[in-house]
């Protein structure tokens, strides 16, 4: 459920909309993000590497990380969202991906982090995307946000990074929230349109034997959960963001399968090949998450998309 229109009453006649900036606003989730929000009438500024042109109640403003330049107006806002940091999946983890994949979200915090602190701003609220890549391969286990993660993995030794670059901010704001974020499906890019690529040569494949738990999530949920997230005033600290019903990976592809138009030979490619194709990268694909969503129900939050016949279905009619 999305609450109407954030308008403060200043007491002489003017409503003030409120205004959100969504720093990486510009990728998959922050596209979704801010077509809500439009919707719903806020005013939305993004942060982007590169210059864009503003249309309505959508400005952006650039920010140069390594130089650490960020523009004081893009902070003045009520509402912080994080998203930004250079794609997990999107090249080979060589030693210099990794660092990158790293400071693109530590820099991102603390540019914001010092902005505020110049400019003594102080915004209702903080929200930063992580990854439930935190826990590690965590197999069949429940994994709460108190949790530990299982292992030292290269996920896992990232996003502490991340959230602790993103705690630093507690004191500058009313409230922080981290949100773990899953496996996001949505037909725009990310690991649905991957899973989708085989059944374009006939094939529905899934890893190894499949039995990896894939904690997703639809993008649309992803989206109205950030919204949750600014509008419920009670909420900070960590929550996984997964749908409440895991599925394998084996599961997934045959969903995939049964709603998809078109003819497809369910096969598994092996657990070697994708090594060897993706070096470290393939943990990505090969990691099993279990993820709790209970803290995130328990603040009213409810889905949309809760089972994945539903999103598979959804993501794969003609609209
Ligand atoms: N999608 C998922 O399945 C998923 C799962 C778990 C966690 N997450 C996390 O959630 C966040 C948002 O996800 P998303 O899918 O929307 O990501 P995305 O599509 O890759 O967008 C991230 C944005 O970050 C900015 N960016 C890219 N490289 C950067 C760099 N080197 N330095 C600073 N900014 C950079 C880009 O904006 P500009 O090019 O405009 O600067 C981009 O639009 C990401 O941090 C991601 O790791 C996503």
């Amino acid at each position: 459920m999305i609450i109407k229109p954030r308008t403060l009453f200043l007491g002489n006649g003017i409503n003030h909309m409120e205004k959100i900036l969504i720093a990486g606003g510009t990728g998959l989730i922050g596209k979704k993000i801010t077509e809500m929000l439009d919707k719903e009438r806020y005013i939305i500024h993004i942060l982007s590497r590169s210059p864009r042109t503003d249309r309505d109640n959508i400005r952006y403003f650039q920010w140069n990380l390594d130089e650490q330049h960020i523009d004081e107006e893009a902070l003045q806002v009520d509402h912080i969202i994080n998203l930004a940091g250079a794609g997990i999946a999107d090249k080979r983890w060589s030693d210099d991906r990794k660092k990158q994949l790293i400071s693109s979200r530590v820099l991102s915090a603390q540019l914001i982090q010092h902005g505020l602190e110049k400019a003594g701003l102080r915004p209702k609220s903080y929200i930063s995307a992580s990854a439930i890549g935190f826990y590690g391969d965590s197999g069949d286990q429940k994994m709460l946000e108190e949790d530990a993660p299982v292992d030292d993995g290269f996920l896992s030794k990232c996003t502490m990074q991340w959230e602790q670059a993103a705690k630093k901010l507690k004191p500058l704001v009313e409230r922080c929230l981290i949100f773990r974020v899953g496996i996001v499906l949505s037909r725009q890019g990310g690991a649905f349109q991957k899973m989708l690529m085989p059944f374009k040569a006939g094939l529905a494949s899934y890893f190894g034997k499949g039995d990896m738990h894939y904690s997703w999530i639809h993008i649309e949920d992803m989206a109205r959960i950030f919204i949750h997230g600014i509008q419920r005033e009670n909420m900070h600290g960590i929550y996984n963001a997964v749908a409440p019903n895991v599925a394998t990976n084996k599961e997934i592809i045959q969903s995939i399968k049964q709603h998809r138009t078109g003819f497809s030979i369910l096969n598994s490619v092996p657990r070697l090949a994708l090594r060897l194709a993706m070096g470290e990268m393939a943990d990505v694909v090969l990691t099993s998450n279990k993820v709790s969503v209970e803290k995130l129900l328990s603040t009213g939050y409810t889905f949309k998309f809760p089972q994945i016949d539903l999103a598979t279905q959804h993501l794969l009619q003609d609209h």
